[in-house]
Formats: structure tokens, C-alpha cells, sequence
């Protein structure tokens, strides 16, 4: 990580750069697409939506891969049912992915604590150093996709995200049928636009109750908001999905939604925001 001394580097520090550098476009040069999900808003389901996308893409035979990119919440192991810490370490000294029993590559913050407890305590610089060693140290090797799962905000660490990852193809919003929630994707949507990224969807999550005994879709919210609000920041509507026990069981047992209820409508949404990502953002350039 380069210090800021008055806004001089040391050579010392510039080479390091340069190669970190060429290192990230060495890396994540072979991955065809990167879709990236935020939200302004903590805890709107962004980590849920890039599991369940990932799954979606996999499953469609896309070669498929997560960067678990939030260094104090690293949930996408636990979401993929992975308990196991064994990165790898290749010829290069970059990190080997861990891979899921669906075959999803996996990298995250959690494969490299030494418990499950140990929390990160580290002020900015640390955290966009790790977040950079994270995004450069890595071999994919030849992905089609890797999904990015971001912390939420606005803040230093998701905006090292998009700023260290080069050609990002698209960024997935996921918003809550409400104001307080939509307020802070506003101000996500508008750094998005500010680094000059175009293609950006909107998920609407938990946009309506899925009764799980009889089905009954209760909207209790209202109706098409997360369309209104797509329209009115002049983003493409990506789709919705219920609040369901299906979903955070799903999580809790470490399987996607897609696996465990395949064919389900719930699966069926996630399938459909994947063929909306392809179709608004991915499907005019070559698989
Ligand atoms: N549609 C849904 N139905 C039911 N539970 C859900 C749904 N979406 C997410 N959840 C649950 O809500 C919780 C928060 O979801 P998640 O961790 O995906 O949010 P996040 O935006 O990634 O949070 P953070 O900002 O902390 O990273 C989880 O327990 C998840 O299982
Ligand atoms: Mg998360």
C-alpha cells in the first residue's frame, strides 16, 4: 500500500505500485465479465444477491467465481456452506481460490482470520491494502464471471473496490422497499455514475412477504416500487425477490436458493435477474 507523504511517493513505493498494477490486470485479465453488487445500505441482502447470481450463473455453465470483497462481514463462505480454509498458494505466490461443492471459486477475507471470532480492528490505509491484495494476489485463472460482493456505503472501502477493479461490466443495486433504504442507493448510484461505470441494474429484495404456507404474495409495501425507483434514477429494473424463510434458510444451511429449491419460484427469480444482467449488460459482448 503506497503511503501518502504530501502526495510524493518514494520510488520504492511507485514500483510497488506499478506492480501491483500489472498484477491486477495480469489476474483478473482472463475473467470475461465482473459484476459488482452494492447497496448504500447495510444488510439489504447484497452478499444473499451475489450468492444466489453466482449459483444462478454456475448453474447455467458459466465458470463462476466470488470475491467476497467486505473484510469485517465476510459471509459468502458460510452462504456457500464453506468451511474450509485452504487457500492455496501457487508458483507465483498468488492465492489459489477455495472452490464450493457447486465448483464456484471463492475468495474472502474469512478464509484468512485465524478463527471465526477474530475481528478486523484496522484504520483505513490496512483496509484498502488488504482490500487491493485481495483483488491482485488472486489466480482465477480463466473465469467467466466473478461477482464482487461489497461492503456497504458509500465509503473508502467499496469505492477501492471499483476503483482497483479494472472494466467492471455491470453494478447490481439492491435496495429494500422503503425510503430510508433507497435515500442511501441514491448516493451509491450517483459514486457508481461519478467513476463513470454506465451499466447499472436494480434489485428490489424483500420487495413483498412469500407466505410459506399457502404462497400468497402479501405487499405489504406496496406495489412496483423498486421499478418506480429504477425508472425515476434512470437505471435498468433488474427484478425482485420475496422476504421468505426460503431465502435466510437457505443461507443458514449454507446452500444458495437456487440449489436448494431448484425450480422453485424463488430459484426462478434469481434465474431471471441473471438473464436480465445478460440481456442489459453482457450478452453483446463474446461468452
Ligand atoms: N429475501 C430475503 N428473505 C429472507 N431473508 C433474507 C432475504 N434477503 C436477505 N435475507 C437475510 O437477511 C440477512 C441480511 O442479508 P445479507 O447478509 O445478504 O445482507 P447484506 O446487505 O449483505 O448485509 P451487510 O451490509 O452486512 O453486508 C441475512 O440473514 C439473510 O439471510
Ligand atoms: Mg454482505
Amino acid at each position: 500500500m503506497a503511503h501518502d507523504h504530501g502526495g510524493q511517493m518514494t520510488p520504492e513505493q511507485q514500483k510497488q505500485m506499478i506492480e501491483q498494477e500489472l498484477k491486477i490486470s495480469k489476474n483478473l485479465g482472463k475473467i470475461k465479465y465482473k459484476i459488482a453488487v452494492m447497496s448504500g445500505k447495510g444488510g439489504v441482502g447484497k452478499s444473499t444477491v451475489a450468492a444466489n447470481i453466482a449459483e444462478a450463473f454456475q448453474n447455467e455453465g458459466y465458470r463462476t467465481g466470488i470475491l467476497d470483497a467486505d473484510i469485517h462481514g465476510p459471509n459468502i463462505p458460510i452462504m456457500l456452506g464453506i468451511e474450509k480454509n485452504d487457500v492455496g498458494i501457487n508458483d507465483e505466490n498468488l492465492m489459489v481460490p477455495v472452490v464450493s461443492d457447486s465448483g464456484i471459486e471463492v475468495m474472502s477475507m474469512a478464509f484468512l482470520l485465524e478463527s471465526k471470532n477474530t475481528p478486523i480492528i484496522w484504520r483505513g490505509p490496512q483496509k484498502t491494502g488488504t482490500i487491493k491484495q485481495l483483488i491482485a494476489d488472486v489466480d482465477w485463472g480463466d473465469l467467466d464471471v466473478l461477482i464482487i460482493d461489497n461492503p456497504p456505503g458509500t465509503g473508502d472501502e467499496p469505492l477501492t473496490v471499483l476503483q482497483t477493479i479494472p472494466d467492471i461490466n455491470a453494478v447490481v443495486m439492491v435496495s429494500t422497499p422503503n425510503a430510508v433504504s433507497q435515500d442511501d442507493v441514491l448516493k451509491c448510484v450517483g459514486m457508481v455514475e461519478m467513476l463513470n461505470i454506465k451499466n447499472i441494474g436494480l434489485v428490489e429484495n424483500m420487495a413483498y412477504y412469500s407466505c410459506p404456507h399457502c404462497g400468497e404474495a402479501v405487499k405489504m409495501f406496496g406495489e412496483n416500487q423498486g421499478r418506480e425507483f429504477a425508472e425515476e434514477m434512470g437505471i435498468v429494473f433488474l427484478g425482485d425477490i420475496p422476504l421468505t424463510p426460503k431465502v435466510s434458510d437457505s443461507a443458514n444451511i449454507g446452500k444458495s436458493v437456487v440449489e436448494l429449491n431448484a425450480d422453485s419460484e424463488i430459484s426462478m427469480k434469481f434465474n431471471f435477474i441473471v438473464k436480465e444482467i445478460k440481456k442489459n449488460f453482457l450478452d453483446n459482448k463474446e461468452k
